[in-house]
């Protein structure tokens, strides 16, 4: 059948060109977890309503689930697992932004590219930014806190601790 038929393809994956072979059909979700050992990246809806799946492709985040890995060639992706010790993982870490963890990579990776990205960045912008990822623990507001650290961390106009306030005040 046309879409079994394989392909090499090389991706770059946080810094390194990895040649791989894999379907058309197969998504950068699948490709990372089960063919690269990057399982950071998590299956949750596997719809691109969750968020659990993110990456950075380029300098943007995208859910990897709703993703082809083919789409991904010439293109620079970033798991969780190359953003370790960056300032939004410390933040993360530090005030405790997490219960379950499994929503974790997938926030993190969103606020990382929003800070990167965005050239404003106050209550409403980081809203915005993670309405696309869900925390079945609600762990929100220690999130919006970490970030708030991140930004102060980057030089930013937040504090540089785990203040305590929610993204809806
Ligand atoms: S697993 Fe990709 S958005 Fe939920
Ligand atoms: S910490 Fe459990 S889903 Fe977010």
């Amino acid at each position: 059948m046309h879409n079994m038929a394989k392909h090499e393809v090389t991706l770059h994956i946080n810094g390194e060109d990895r040649t791989l072979v894999i379907r058309h059909a197969d998504t950068l979700l699948d490709v990372l977890r089960l063919q690269c050992g990057l399982t950071g990246a998590k299956p949750g809806c596997e719809n691109g309503d969750c968020g659990a799946c993110t990456v950075i492709v380029d300098d943007l985040p995208y859910k990897s689930c709703i993703m082809l890995a083919i789409e991904a060639t010439g293109h620079a992706i970033t798991t969780i697992e190359g953003l370790e010790n960056s300032p939004v993982q410390r933040a993360f870490a530090r005030c405790y932004a997490f219960q379950c963890g499994y929503c974790t990579p997938g926030f993190i990776m969103n606020a990382h590219a929003m800070l990167e990205h965005a050239t404003s960045i106050d209550k409403p912008t980081i809203q915005e930014w993670l309405e696309s990822n869900i925390c079945r623990c609600t762990s929100y507001e220690e999130i919006a806190s970490a970030i708030r650290m991140a930004l102060s961390t980057m030089n930013a106009t937040f504090p540089d601790d785990c203040e305590r306030d929610s993204l809806s005040t």
